[in-house]
């Protein structure tokens, strides 16, 4: 495996690969779900390429940037241990420049659920996708169901770009108890742990709702709203809505997204279900 951290080492690089490239951006602290992406992406390519950057154009003033998790040795080490051919850690430098040309996203679609939350979130990751995607140039391209709207914003660019890149959408990495891994797991206390299990069950049983045959959006709603309550700090948002980010009224199958953000003490987490 070759570590390179700028973007003409990077160049180098890459001018030596042969065949096919699948590519997995990251911003560390790998855990198993990040590996999942990157196991994956080792099978269907002939060469895997995975960047660890933590972008600050997607952190919001007052957000966790200063003490986002960083294990790059570990991380090396996992990277090197799943089979990956280049690993880029580019420093912010030789990815940004000053004022330079901006991406923005979509006005309606970035700007609801995470978008209204944390509004610029999504101009700030399409920037930096859209910087790897031309420096990496990959065939496939490999993104967790966990971020559910970053991953469809991300469709929508290479589909609005005309972007030659086939969009790889992984399913979500759980631990034992259900909680959905995160980098940000860390932050969580023991008692706060325990509470964020609401997130994971109220899909599951919004799961299970539907599966008996339940398909009014409200009622699902409602008995998860209940359900986090009970257990989570502040409830950010649940929506249920289609794979084009619209609000419905009527599960409708393969086309349905179930979406949680709630803060437990000070951590804010995702989840979601896709029917
Ligand atoms: P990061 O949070 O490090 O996630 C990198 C990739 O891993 C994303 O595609 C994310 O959806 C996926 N992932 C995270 N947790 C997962 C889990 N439990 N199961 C399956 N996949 C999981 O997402 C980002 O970084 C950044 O926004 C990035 C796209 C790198 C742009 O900076």
């Amino acid at each position: 495996m070759t570590v390179v951290r700028d973007y003409k080492a990077f160049k180098e690089a890459r001018e030596l690969l042969d065949g096919s490239v699948g590519f997995v951006p990251t911003m560390g602290a790998l855990h198993e779900g990040h590996i999942s992406l990157i196991k994956r992406a080792v099978k269907e390519n002939d060469n895997v390429i995975v960047s660890i950057f933590v972008n600050p154009t997607q952190f919001l003033e007052g957000e966790d940037l200063d003490k986002y998790p960083r294990k790059e040795e570990a991380d090396i080490k996992l990277c090197e241990l799943a089979g990956v051919d280049i690993l880029f850690m580019p420093t912010i430098d030789s990815i940004y420049f000053e004022d330079e040309m901006k991406i923005l996203a979509p006005a309606v679609a970035g700007y609801i659920l995470e978008g209204a939350i944390r509004p610029g979130h999504f101009n700030g990751v399409l920037q930096v996708v859209m910087k790897l995607f031309n420096i990496t140039r990959p065939n496939r391209a490999y993104f967790g169901k966990k971020d559910a709207q970053q991953l469809l914003l991300i469709e929508k660019m290479v589909n609005d770009y005309f972007l030659p890149i086939d969009i790889v959408e992984c399913d979500i990495v759980r631990d034992s108890d259900g909680l959905a891994l995160s980098s940000r797991n860390v932050y969580l206390s023991d008692d706060e742990r325990k509470r964020a299990l609401a997130i994971s069950k109220s899909l599951k049983r919004a799961g299970k709702m539907i599966m008996s045959g339940e398909r009014s959006v409200s009622k699902i709603k409602d008995d998860m709203i209940r359900l986090l309550k009970e257990s989570v700090d502040e409830l950010e948002y649940v929506e249920i809505v289609d794979k084009a980010l619209n609000t419905i009224s009527t599960v409708q199958e393969q086309n349905t997204l179930i979406l949680v953000a709630a803060k437990v003490g000070n951590t804010r987490l995702i989840d979601n279900l896709w029917i």
